[in-house]
């Protein structure tokens, strides 16, 4: 069995612009979100997941969300929130890819976005700049630790991006 390929990373880094591009690339590979499982799951927006359940009530979702990934699903290039890296089995699913950048850097990506607007309103953690940046500086250690590979992914396009990770990845397997 393939084992999946797990990005993980601060919220706007680019997670799931890289999953569509790793199965543009490899035909072998299908992307999932694990926000949008969530999403089907419970027919909910994960904004309102937050505004009505709470963030625990989120993060016990993502939980689940892990754990059907381990248990029923390979092959996958999975594109994941920026606090699933919490999950406590995330090695039983996949070899774990942090998408490294610094919080500047997130910030213009997001803000140069031509969905800007959107893409922030639909992220209830990243409401409030400063509040985001003490979040990301409570983490960024901690994606790291939790990481198989780090990519440093700040100044590359998503094709080089790609290419770049799928030749790690030989090499790892
Ligand atoms: C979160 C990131 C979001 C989403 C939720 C919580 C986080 O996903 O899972 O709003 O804790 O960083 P993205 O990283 O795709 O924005």
């Amino acid at each position: 069995m393939r084992k999946n390929i797990l990005l993980i990373g601060f919220m706007g880094v680019g997670k799931g612009a890289l999953a569509r591009e790793l199965v543009r690339c490899d035909s072998s590979l299908y992307a999932l979100d694990t926000d949008d499982m969530i999403e089907s799951m419970t027919n909910t927006r994960i904004k309102k997941i937050f505004a009505t359940a709470g963030e625990e009530a989120f993060r016990a979702l993502e939980q689940k969300t892990a754990q059907w990934l381990a248990d029923n699903v390979s092959s996958a290039v999975i594109s994941t929130g920026g606090g699933f890296y919490k999950v406590k089995n995330i090695k039983d699913i996949g070899t774990v890819v942090y998408l490294k950048a610094d919080f500047q850097w997130i910030l213009q990506r997001i803000l140069n976005a031509p969905n800007a607007k959107k893409k922030l309103k639909k992220r209830p953690l990243f409401q409030d700049v400063k509040r985001a940046r003490t979040l990301f500086n409570s983490r960024y250690e901690e994606y790291e630790k939790v990481a198989d590979i780090v990519m440093d992914v700040m100044h590359k396009d998503r094709e080089e991006l790609a290419k770049e990770l799928l030749g790690k990845l030989v090499v790892s397997r």
